[in-house]
């Protein structure tokens, strides 16, 4: 016997606001049009934060949902991640104080920043700490306030992105080993610091201070993204023994369409097998896959017993993969 996480619930929390492409444009003054944004990016609508709405607030939303979800009480979490590029503070950790939120007070709680590959690392320490009996229930969370981090005036970045949050609840459970089981089965992550320029924040609340605002040299990572994530995805497939034809479901990191559309052509996924938000959500960050996960499981499309691929790229450069058995 050995012991599998189990995603037993998928919560989300989206903020109320939605503003289109062409109320961003109108509100900042933007050269740009929903038609560009739509053809460069497949991205329709973001949803943004109120003011003095947190990464917190909102993380703490899409926990109680995740436990709702999974018929699980907050007393009973033994562990909570979170992954998040824009915490309420540098400390106490925004996992921290989602741990206050919902009523939990047991166990540990900590913070993972990798980006938009966030949650995939979350993922797979959260399996690693489970798989080593180090905790029993665990909230792996995305959340993410990516509009106190844009610069409004660059018009090649404040039209990607969007607020929210995502999580999962899982479980330990006892598994044979076999690739039957349902839970986690592997989780393959990557970083390349050489990469570090294409993709980051400029000062921020770090030890270099300055403003914090998102730059990115959108061709360069878009290259990056398409090869990596298909090897990534082939080496979690091959570590397993299993090919393209075993997946059921792609569940990928909501960054752009063009780049989410190569990945099903590669993996010879139909369209209706790889679940996209980023028309309705814009790209999320670390929240874009538990958001997409939980809007894919609970409308009854990702069933018992699907092979799910997670993947995604980010900052860092950070990417990985995940499988997982519903
Ligand atoms: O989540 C982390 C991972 N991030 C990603 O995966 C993002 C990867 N990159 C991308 O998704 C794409 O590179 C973008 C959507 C960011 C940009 O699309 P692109 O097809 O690579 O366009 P580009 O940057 O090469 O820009 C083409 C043109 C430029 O004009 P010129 O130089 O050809 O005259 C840009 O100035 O489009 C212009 N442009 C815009 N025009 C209207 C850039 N942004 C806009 C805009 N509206 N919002």
């Amino acid at each position: 016997m050995v012991l599998r996480a189990t995603i037993a619930g998928c919560g989300a929390y989206l903020p109320e606001r939605r503003l289109s492409n062409d109320e961003l444009a109108a509100l900042h003054g933007l050269d740009t049009s929903d038609a560009w944004i739509r053809e460069r990016t497949g991205i329709g609508f973001r949803h943004m934060a109120a003011p003095g709405e947190t990464a917190s607030d909102m993380g703490a939303a899409a926990a109680r949902d995740a436990l709702a979800h999974a018929g699980v009480e907050a007393s009973e979490v033994d562990a909570i991640l979170v992954a998040t590029s824009t915490p309420d503070s540098a400390f106490p950790a925004t996992a921290v104080r989602i741990q206050a939120r919902i009523g939990a007070s047991r166990g540990f709680a900590f913070d993972m920043a990798a980006a938009c590959t966030g949650f995939v690392y979350a993922l797979g320490v959260a399996d690693s700490l489970i798989r080593a009996g180090q905790a029993r229930c665990v909230l792996v969370i995305g959340t993410e306030v990516y509009s106190r981090i844009l610069d409004w005036t660059d018009r090649g970045t404040c039209v990607l992105f969007g607020d929210g949050a995502g999580a999962v609840l899982l479980r330990a459970e006892e598994g044979t080993g076999a690739i039957a089981d349902r839970g986690i089965i592997s989780c393959h992550l990557h970083a390349d610091g050489r990469f570090g320029d294409i993709l980051h924040i400029e000062g921020g609340a770090g030890s270099t201070g300055g403003p914090g605002l998102l730059r990115m040299a959108g061709k360069e990572v878009f290259r990056h993204a398409v090869t990596k994530l298909a090897a990534v995805v082939d080496e979690a497939l091959a570590a397993n023994g299993l090919t393209h034809a075993d997946i059921r479901w792609l569940v990928p990191h909501q960054a752009n369409a063009r780049i989410i559309e190569a990945m099903g052509r590669k993996l010879n996924l139909p369209a209706e097998r790889v679940v996209m938000t980023v028309e309705r959500h814009a790209n999320t960050s670390a929240a874009s896959i538990p958001l997409a996960l939980a809007e894919a499981r609970r409308d009854g499309r990702i069933a018992d017993g699907d092979l799910v691929v997670m993947e995604a790229i980010g900052g860092g450069l950070t990417w990985g993969a995940a499988l997982a058995r519903f």
